[in-house]
């Protein structure tokens, strides 16, 4: 008999924007700041802002659609809905569940996860646990973020390093001989990591159980800057060392998108070259835990990202929490 071992495999993917997108100039009409200035310091060029009747929840479902339309499944089939967030629609119910009965995914059970920016690294990482321990057969994993709505639009620090978006992937449980490990497709290693001495420099000033209100976005963008880029470094090391791999096998690195800076510096120290990193920080912005399979998305469907490729996802933010998953499509 064959050993054989579990794998979650990433069947299809999908991702929505909001219709609006706002410039850096137009942003600079009513900001104190430049398209310059942020170009320089971020890479950003634009971001898409969340209208009247866009929620969290709605572009969470527009995306889990679409990467059920690509992986060829129907809403019956997922077993488990896992909602990266922390811009959820209301305090509870959870945005998953709105999803799922927006979907019709009434087979699947369903609920958020709170890790900021790593939120999808964190809801990837729970999925996939649960359906090697025969959970569910089939999963969505969405991150999905309506950032402008915590964002202190007087805030020029904040304010225009943010934008709003929805990524999916749609996984399945499948057994595959131990021998192929290395070569057969799926999530291969993960590492999730939190910091919570760090949670005062990237936080909301507001809550449910303190004051009651939603809150704004608060960040030390200097200090977060220099944990992102040692903290990211380490932990790819380790997902590396865990799949036995080295940075060379990589294909593509698809990295949370907060700063164009941060991706360079962070590929630097891999040696990893950067024609390697996805980057949609310059059309996206940094949509937090939506950023991760909005940019996977993208290079799947500009073919970039093909069938066989070694493929790193990496995020790191609020908390702190950060964390990597190799995988093979
Ligand atoms: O997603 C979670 C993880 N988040 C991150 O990883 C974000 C990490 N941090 C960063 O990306 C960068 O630190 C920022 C882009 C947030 C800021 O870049 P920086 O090079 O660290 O700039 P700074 O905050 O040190 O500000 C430099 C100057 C300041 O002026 P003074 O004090 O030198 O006169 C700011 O007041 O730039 C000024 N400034 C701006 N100027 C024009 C800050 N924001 C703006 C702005 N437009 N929007």
């Amino acid at each position: 008999m064959t050993d054989t071992i579990r794998r979650a495999i990433v069947l299809g993917c999908g991702s929505a924007l909001p219709a609006r997108c706002v410039t850096n100039a137009e942003l600079a009409e009513t900001v104190d700041t430049s398209d310059a200035w942020i170009v320089e310091r971020t890479g950003i060029r634009q971001r898409h802002i969340a209208g009247d009747g866009e929620t969290t929840g709605t572009l969470a479902a527009e995306a889990a659609r679409k990467a059920m339309a690509a992986a060829g499944v129907e809403p019956d089939d997922i077993g488990l809905i896992v909602l990266a967030t922390a811009t959820p629609d209301q305090t509870f119910p959870s945005t998953a569940s709105w999803v799922q009965h927006e979907i019709g995914a009434k087979n699947a059970f369903a609920f958020d996860v709170a890790a900021v920016c790593s939120g999808f690294l964190y809801a990837l990482g729970t999925a996939e646990s649960m359906l090697k321990t025969g959970m569910a057969k089939r999963a969505l994993v969405i991150g999905a973020e309506t950032f402008s709505r915590i964002l202190d639009w007087d805030d020029r620090g904040t304010c225009v390093l943010f934008g709003d978006g929805a990524g999916a992937f749609v996984l399945e449980a499948r057994d595959v001989a131990a021998a192929d490990a290395a070569s057969a497709p799926g999530v291969i290693a993960t590492r999730l990591h939190t910091d919570g001495e760090h949670g005062s420099l990237l936080y909301v000033d507001g809550g449910p159980s303190t004051t009651g209100t939603v809150g704004k976005l608060r960040m030390k963008g200097r200090e977060v800057f220099r944990h992102a880029v040692v903290n990211l470094a380490h932990v790819l090391r380790e997902v590396l060392d865990d799949a036995g791999m080295t940075g060379a096998e990589v294909d593509w690195v698809v990295p949370h998108q907060a700063n164009a800076r941060i991706l360079d510096a962070t590929a630097k120290k891999l040696s990893l070259p950067p024609e390697k990193v996805i980057k949609t920080v310059d059309i996206h912005a940094n949509t937090s835990a939506a950023s991760v399979p909005l940019a996977y998305d993208v290079a799947v469907r500009d073919g970039r990202i093909k069938s066989g490729d070694l493929v790193m996802l990496e995020a790191m933010g609020g908390g702190f929490t950060w964390g990597a998953s190799l995988l093979r499509v």
